[in-house]
């Protein structure tokens, strides 16, 4: 398996989050195998790769809801195991793939959570709080669905309660597996849209946060991405710039799929055209 490691921005930016030689497994199934990863800061990093390549369980570990079976996931230099699960819950977000909600929780309670890691036990609720929350459910178009119950929501609508409880967290790193799942079109490109600025810098000069989102949408992974990770059977097959490394050979390595690749005709970034089209058989 060929391996590319390009020289873009992302090479020379500072990581918080990194990742040595991991190797997760469940029971005595290995399924990421030696992993090295770093992180680039304020800048938004998506993995892609086929079904059940291992995807979400490093996301998992990253956000500390895996333990390594080898290796390690160090944050500002420490491992994930040796820090105090609130500062984790501080720094790190993460909205897993299939989040299950407290039963008949309404969408503002649920939102509300996210704030959990910033409590205390002499002040439940602050107004800080209350802002995080309020702006929150309004970048993911949920206020108007605050008094709702969860349960009886839409998955599109379900989805960005969740999008909203991880945004209230407030954390510099944010986790996301597949965020955009269940969204029609629009919500989606509204969904990376505000991924994407999360990571801009302030008008101050400040660093944007930090993301990590699995994406299953190459041509999605392609446009929003600063630093792609591209994973097969547990392993990282190549990283960089989508420029620099979405090409047909890759495509084919990793999803083992023929494609046309061309210029989106909107930003430029590489768009995979699948490049064998169904054909009818012609009747005998
Ligand atoms: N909780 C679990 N217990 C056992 N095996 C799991 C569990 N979660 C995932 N797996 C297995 O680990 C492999 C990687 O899964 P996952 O990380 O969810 O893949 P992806 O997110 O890339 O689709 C798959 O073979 C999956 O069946
Ligand atoms: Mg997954």
């Amino acid at each position: 398996m060929s391996s590319t490691r390009t020289s873009d921005a992302t090479a020379t930016a500072t990581s918080r989050l990194t990742v040595r030689e991991l190797t997760l497994a469940y029971e005595d199934r290995t399924v990421v195998h030696e992993l090295d990863l770093a992180v680039p800061d304020g800048q938004v990093t998506v993995i892609v790769g086929p079904n059940a390549c291992g995807k979400s369980t490093t996301l998992r570990a990253l956000g500390r809801l895996l333990k390594p079976r080898g290796g390690a996931v160090l944050l500002d230099g420490t491992e994930l195991s040796k820090i105090p699960t609130r500062k984790i819950a501080q720094s790190i977000g993460l909205l897993p793939q299939t989040p299950v909600a407290p039963e008949a929780i309404s969408v503002s309670d649920l939102v509300a959570r996210g704030r959990q890691p910033h409590q205390h036990w002499w002040q439940q609720w602050s107004q800080e709080d209350e802002r995080a929350v309020t702006d929150a459910m309004e970048r993911t178009d949920v206020t108007a669905l605050g008094d709702r119950s969860v349960d009886e929501l839409s998955g599109g609508q379900r989805q960005r309660v969740w999008i909203a409880m991880a945004l209230a967290q407030e954390t510099d790193l944010l986790l996301l597996d597949e965020p955009t799942t269940y969204l029609d079109i629009a919500h989606q490109v509204e969904v990376l849209d505000l991924v994407r600025r999360l990571t801009a810098p302030a008008a101050d000069g400040t660093r944007g946060r930090t993301v990590v989102t699995v994406l299953h949408d190459l041509n999605q992974a392609a446009r929003y991405a600063d630093h792609l990770v591209a994973m097969k059977a547990g392993r990282i097959v190549a990283e960089g710039h989508p420029n620099d490394i979405v090409t047909a050979g890759l495509v084919r390595e990793v999803f083992g799929l023929d494609a046309v690749i061309v210029p989106c005709p909107v930003t430029g970034s590489p768009l995979v055209v699948p490049g064998a089209p169904w054909q009818a058989t012609p009747e005998l």
